[in-house]
Protein backbone atom coordinates (compact mmCIF):
# COMPACT_ATOMS: atom_id res chain seq x y z
CA UNK A 1 0.00 0.00 0.00
CA UNK A 2 1.13 3.38 -0.93
CA UNK A 3 -0.11 5.38 2.27
CA UNK A 4 2.48 7.36 3.06
CA UNK A 5 2.87 11.47 1.64
CA UNK A 6 6.09 10.92 -0.38
CA UNK A 7 7.94 12.03 -3.61
CA UNK A 8 9.65 9.56 -5.93
CA UNK A 9 12.08 11.17 -8.61
CA UNK A 10 13.30 8.25 -10.91
CA UNK A 11 16.65 7.93 -12.31
CA UNK A 12 16.83 7.55 -16.54
CA UNK A 13 17.18 4.24 -16.20
CA UNK A 14 14.66 3.63 -12.99
CA UNK A 15 14.29 0.20 -13.23
CA UNK A 16 17.82 -1.07 -12.92
CA UNK A 17 19.04 1.89 -10.43
CA UNK A 18 19.88 1.89 -7.19
CA UNK A 19 17.26 3.91 -5.32
CA UNK A 20 18.11 6.49 -2.39
CA UNK A 21 15.24 5.69 0.68
CA UNK A 22 15.68 9.52 1.66
CA UNK A 23 14.35 10.18 5.37
CA UNK A 24 14.34 13.28 7.65
CA UNK A 25 14.34 14.02 10.64
CA UNK A 26 12.26 15.59 13.19
CA UNK A 27 10.15 18.57 11.76
CA UNK A 28 11.17 17.85 8.14
CA UNK A 29 9.40 16.38 5.26
CA UNK A 30 9.16 14.65 1.90
CA UNK A 31 11.21 17.46 0.09
CA UNK A 32 13.74 18.31 2.68
CA UNK A 33 16.29 15.81 1.28
CA UNK A 34 15.66 15.17 -2.26
CA UNK A 35 18.90 18.16 -3.11
CA UNK A 36 21.03 16.41 -0.79
CA UNK A 37 19.92 12.34 -2.34
CA UNK A 38 21.11 14.49 -5.55
CA UNK A 39 23.88 15.31 -5.31
CA UNK A 40 24.92 11.78 -3.16
CA UNK A 41 24.44 9.62 -6.27
CA UNK A 42 23.20 11.52 -9.04
CA UNK A 43 22.60 8.58 -11.01
CA UNK A 44 20.12 6.93 -8.40
CA UNK A 45 16.15 6.94 -7.97
CA UNK A 46 14.75 8.89 -5.06
CA UNK A 47 12.13 7.63 -2.65
CA UNK A 48 11.22 10.41 -0.14
CA UNK A 49 8.55 9.51 2.83
CA UNK A 50 7.13 11.91 5.04
CA UNK A 51 7.20 10.72 8.82
CA UNK A 52 3.56 10.08 9.70
CA UNK A 53 3.62 11.02 13.35
CA UNK A 54 3.19 14.49 13.61
CA UNK A 55 4.76 16.22 17.55
CA UNK A 56 3.05 19.06 17.80
CA UNK A 57 3.38 19.67 13.80
CA UNK A 58 6.75 18.44 13.49
CA UNK A 59 6.69 14.82 10.99
CA UNK A 60 8.55 12.21 12.62
CA UNK A 61 8.89 8.55 11.75
CA UNK A 62 7.97 7.48 15.34
CA UNK A 63 6.47 8.50 18.33
CA UNK A 64 8.61 9.23 21.61
CA UNK A 65 8.15 9.65 25.08
CA UNK A 66 10.67 12.55 25.67
CA UNK A 67 13.81 13.48 23.65
CA UNK A 68 16.25 10.29 22.88
CA UNK A 69 12.61 7.97 24.92
CA UNK A 70 11.31 6.19 22.34
CA UNK A 71 8.10 4.72 22.23
CA UNK A 72 8.91 1.24 21.29
CA UNK A 73 5.96 -0.71 20.32
CA UNK A 74 5.12 2.43 17.73
CA UNK A 75 8.89 2.61 16.42
CA UNK A 76 8.58 -1.81 15.91
CA UNK A 77 5.16 -0.91 14.07
CA UNK A 78 6.52 2.22 12.28
CA UNK A 79 9.49 0.32 11.00
CA UNK A 80 7.49 -2.48 9.77
CA UNK A 81 4.93 -0.31 7.91
CA UNK A 82 8.14 1.94 6.16
CA UNK A 83 9.43 -1.76 5.17
CA UNK A 84 6.03 -2.16 3.53
CA UNK A 85 5.28 1.01 1.84
CA UNK A 86 9.20 1.16 0.44
CA UNK A 87 8.15 -3.21 -0.92
CA UNK A 88 4.92 -1.89 -2.35
CA UNK A 89 6.89 1.64 -4.00
CA UNK A 90 9.21 -0.91 -5.76
CA UNK A 91 6.19 -2.78 -7.33
CA UNK A 92 4.34 0.89 -8.01
CA UNK A 93 7.40 2.56 -9.63
CA UNK A 94 9.25 -0.40 -10.76
CA UNK A 95 12.52 -0.10 -8.96
CA UNK A 96 14.65 -2.85 -7.83
CA UNK A 97 13.51 -4.29 -4.47
CA UNK A 98 17.20 -5.24 -3.93
CA UNK A 99 19.13 -1.95 -4.40
CA UNK A 100 18.05 0.24 -1.68
CA UNK A 101 19.94 2.27 0.14
CA UNK A 102 18.51 4.63 2.87
CA UNK A 103 20.19 7.79 3.46
CA UNK A 104 18.65 9.32 7.33
CA UNK A 105 19.24 12.44 9.35
CA UNK A 106 18.52 11.97 12.86
CA UNK A 107 14.91 10.90 13.34
CA UNK A 108 15.05 9.24 9.85
CA UNK A 109 18.48 7.93 10.83
CA UNK A 110 17.38 6.11 13.53
CA UNK A 111 14.23 4.44 11.93
CA UNK A 112 16.42 3.21 9.28
CA UNK A 113 18.75 1.98 12.09
CA UNK A 114 15.45 -0.06 13.30
CA UNK A 115 15.10 -1.48 10.02
CA UNK A 116 18.51 -2.82 9.96
CA UNK A 117 18.06 -3.96 13.11
CA UNK A 118 14.36 -4.96 12.71
CA UNK A 119 14.57 -6.63 8.76
CA UNK A 120 17.98 -7.43 8.45
CA UNK A 121 18.33 -7.58 4.20
CA UNK A 122 15.77 -5.22 3.14
CA UNK A 123 18.11 -2.24 2.75
CA UNK A 124 21.70 -3.44 1.17
CA UNK A 125 23.58 -0.11 2.19
CA UNK A 126 22.46 2.82 4.70
CA UNK A 127 23.84 6.48 5.55
CA UNK A 128 22.57 7.13 9.10
CA UNK A 129 23.38 10.98 9.48
CA UNK A 130 23.26 11.50 13.46
CA UNK A 131 22.15 8.14 14.55
CA UNK A 132 21.36 6.38 18.23
CA UNK A 133 20.59 2.52 19.35
CA UNK A 134 16.68 2.61 18.15
CA UNK A 135 15.83 -0.36 19.82
CA UNK A 136 17.44 -3.64 21.01
CA UNK A 137 16.25 -6.94 19.01
CA UNK A 138 14.52 -9.72 20.78
CA UNK A 139 16.46 -11.82 17.64
CA UNK A 140 20.24 -10.30 16.94
CA UNK A 141 20.06 -9.22 13.49
CA UNK A 142 22.07 -11.19 10.96
CA UNK A 143 23.34 -7.58 8.64
CA UNK A 144 26.53 -9.78 7.15
CA UNK A 145 26.89 -8.24 3.32
CA UNK A 146 24.99 -5.08 4.28
CA UNK A 147 27.54 -1.89 4.05
CA UNK A 148 26.44 1.32 6.63
CA UNK A 149 28.13 3.79 7.02
CA UNK A 150 27.21 6.06 10.21
CA UNK A 151 28.89 9.76 10.77
CA UNK A 152 28.24 11.10 14.30
CA UNK A 153 28.78 14.44 15.77
CA UNK A 154 31.61 14.31 19.02
CA UNK A 155 29.06 16.93 20.58
CA UNK A 156 25.86 16.65 19.27
CA UNK A 157 23.61 17.45 22.24
CA UNK A 158 20.38 15.55 21.29
CA UNK A 159 22.55 11.90 19.84
CA UNK A 160 25.36 11.44 22.74
CA UNK A 161 28.30 9.86 21.32
CA UNK A 162 28.28 7.35 23.83
CA UNK A 163 25.38 6.10 22.58
CA UNK A 164 26.12 5.94 18.78
CA UNK A 165 29.43 3.93 19.97
CA UNK A 166 26.75 1.68 21.22
CA UNK A 167 25.04 1.25 17.77
CA UNK A 168 28.45 0.93 15.93
CA UNK A 169 28.82 -2.06 18.09
CA UNK A 170 25.97 -3.51 17.57
CA UNK A 171 25.75 -2.99 13.57
CA UNK A 172 30.24 -4.81 13.97
CA UNK A 173 28.98 -7.94 16.12
CA UNK A 174 25.93 -8.26 13.82
CA UNK A 175 28.66 -8.81 11.19
CA UNK A 176 27.71 -5.69 8.77
CA UNK A 177 30.59 -3.32 7.03
CA UNK A 178 30.55 -0.44 8.87
CA UNK A 179 32.22 2.72 8.41
CA UNK A 180 31.93 4.80 11.33
CA UNK A 181 32.79 8.54 11.60
CA UNK A 182 33.03 10.29 14.34
CA UNK A 183 32.94 13.63 13.87
CA UNK A 184 34.14 17.36 15.18
CA UNK A 185 30.40 18.72 14.97
CA UNK A 186 26.81 18.93 16.35
CA UNK A 187 23.52 17.82 15.36
CA UNK A 188 24.02 20.00 12.34
CA UNK A 189 25.65 18.22 9.42
CA UNK A 190 28.94 19.12 7.66
CA UNK A 191 30.02 19.88 4.15
CA UNK A 192 33.34 17.39 5.00
CA UNK A 193 30.96 14.36 6.19
CA UNK A 194 28.16 14.78 2.96
CA UNK A 195 31.40 14.77 0.86
CA UNK A 196 32.77 11.86 2.96
CA UNK A 197 29.30 9.88 2.28
CA UNK A 198 29.36 10.59 -1.62
CA UNK A 199 33.01 8.79 -1.62
CA UNK A 200 31.96 6.44 0.60
CA UNK A 201 28.69 5.66 -1.59
CA UNK A 202 30.84 5.55 -5.00
CA UNK A 203 33.67 3.24 -3.50
CA UNK A 204 29.93 0.96 -2.80
CA UNK A 205 28.38 0.89 -5.60
CA UNK A 206 28.28 -2.54 -7.14
C1 LIG B 1 14.75 11.03 17.65
O1 LIG B 1 13.77 11.35 18.30
O2 LIG B 1 14.74 10.22 16.72
C2 LIG B 1 16.04 11.67 18.05
O3 LIG B 1 15.95 12.22 19.30
C3 LIG B 1 16.47 12.67 17.06
C4 LIG B 1 15.45 13.75 16.87
O4 LIG B 1 15.45 14.72 17.62
O5 LIG B 1 14.65 13.62 15.98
Amino acid sequence: MIDFIHRFVPAANFSTADTLLLLHGTGGNENDLLELGRSLAPGANLLSPRGKISENGMPRFFRRLAEGVFDEADLIHRTHELAEFIAAAAKHYGFPPDKITAVGYSNGANIAAAMLLLRPGLLCRAVLLRAMVPLVPEEPADLTGTRIFLASGLGDPILPIDNARRLAAMFCKAGADLTFQEIQAGHQLTTAEIDSARAWLLENSD
